[in-house]
């Protein structure tokens, strides 16, 4: 079967006002997602993830702009809508689940009432439909005696619950999109496996794309195929889970794995990169990692001129001088 793109960004570049100066927040990043599939964009606080997240969404602060590149979803180019036009596809073609799931149910209605008007507003079904519907929903989430959660309000479920709703509230709307920013970082670690336990099994259920966003990598291992690097608002690596665990190129990635913990020694072993992450206020010449990167010296390039993406091998792309040194040598 043909894959189908249901997002497709490319070269997409974005910047901050902040105190009259534009600066560049995101630099010349293209990825995508297909059906079926889920890609992972992983990296440090700060890294320019949710900021992603944002552009697709149409979503970005007053101070924020895209400034060139293009966004695709289901072939429809939505980089730059006006606020009127993204609402056609916010909330209905692409659902967002965040870390807080509070922010977007609302406090004073009853779970039962906004998954109601959702799927009325979504599937245009009638008031009774709907409220079937809604209980089917709370269980394709795994949420028990659904009729009686329906009943109750957001504040009177768990962290863990109230994510499972918003899930099915996502879902109802059937998506060909779903973008969850750390929806998982907020809830204990065992009802963080059974959301993204959830959140594989809905994948193949609901035939949509899923782009997760984390900065964990036990998190990725659990639910990517696919996983993208950024590094200080630049993607750095690319590749299929596989890929990017078993045979990491850039540095940075290198070390992101060396700050795992040690699940096998049952103990937290965390080796955080040395040296600062870079403020986007900042300039830094040549790779913007070089900074901190172990190799900087090896390569006469590295504190001069940015690395372009070299494919390694199929679907394996990473932007580091050393690799073409390697190469060559
Ligand atoms: N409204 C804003 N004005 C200026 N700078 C901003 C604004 N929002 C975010 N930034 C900056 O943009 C950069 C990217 O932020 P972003 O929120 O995308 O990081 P992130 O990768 O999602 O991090 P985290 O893991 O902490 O969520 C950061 O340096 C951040 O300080
Ligand atoms: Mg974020």
């Amino acid at each position: 079967m043909e894959k189908e793109r249901v997002l497709d960004v490319q070269n997409l570049h974005a910047v901050f006002k902040i105190q009259k100066k534009e600066y560049e927040v995101l630099h010349d990043i293209s990825f995508s997602v297909d059906r079926n599939e889920t890609v992972c964009i992983v990296g440090e606080s700060g890294c320019g993830k949710s900021v992603t997240t944002l552009c697709v969404m149409g979503l970005l602060p007053k101070n924020g702009r895209i400034t060139k590149g293009s966004i695709k979803l289901d072939g429809d180019e939505i980089a730059g809508l006006s606020e009127k036009e993204i609402r056609k596809y916010r909330g209905s073609k692409m659902g967002m689940i965040f870390q807080e799931p509070m922010t977007a149910l609302n406090p004073l209605l009853t779970i039962g009432y906004q998954l109601r008007e959702n799927l009325m507003l979504h599937r245009g079904v009638n008031k009774a439909t709907a409220d079937k519907m809604a209980v089917e929903y709370l269980t394709k989430v795994g949420i028990a005696n659904p009729a009686d959660r329906l009943k109750q309000y957001p504040f009177q479920l768990s962290g863990g619950l109230r994510q499972r709703v918003l899930i099915a509230m996502v879902l109802s709307a059937q998506p060909d999109l779903l973008i969850a920013d750390e929806p998982t970082t907020a809830l204990d670690v065992t009802i963080q496996k059974q959301v993204l336990t959830l959140l594989n099994e809905l994948k193949k259920d609901m035939n949509a794309g899923i782009l997760f966003i984390t900065h964990d990598l036990g998190v990725v291992a659990e639910i990517a195929d696919r996983v993208v690097v950024f590094y200080a608002g630049r993607k750095v690596e690319e590749g299929n889970t596989l890929q990017i665990f078993k045979n990491p190129k850039h540095p940075y990635t290198i070390g992101l794995m060396n700050a795992v913990p040690d699940v096998d020694k049952d103990e937290f072993v965390i080796q955080p990169i040395p040296g600062m992450f870079p403020n986007i206020t900042e300039d830094i010449p040549g790779c913007r990692f070089s900074p901190r990167c172990p190799h900087a010296d090896e390569c006469a390039l590295c504190r001069s001129e940015a690395p372009a993406l070299k494919e390694i091998e199929p679907g394996h792309f990473a932007a580091c001088h050393l690799i073409d040194q390697e190469a060559a040598s």
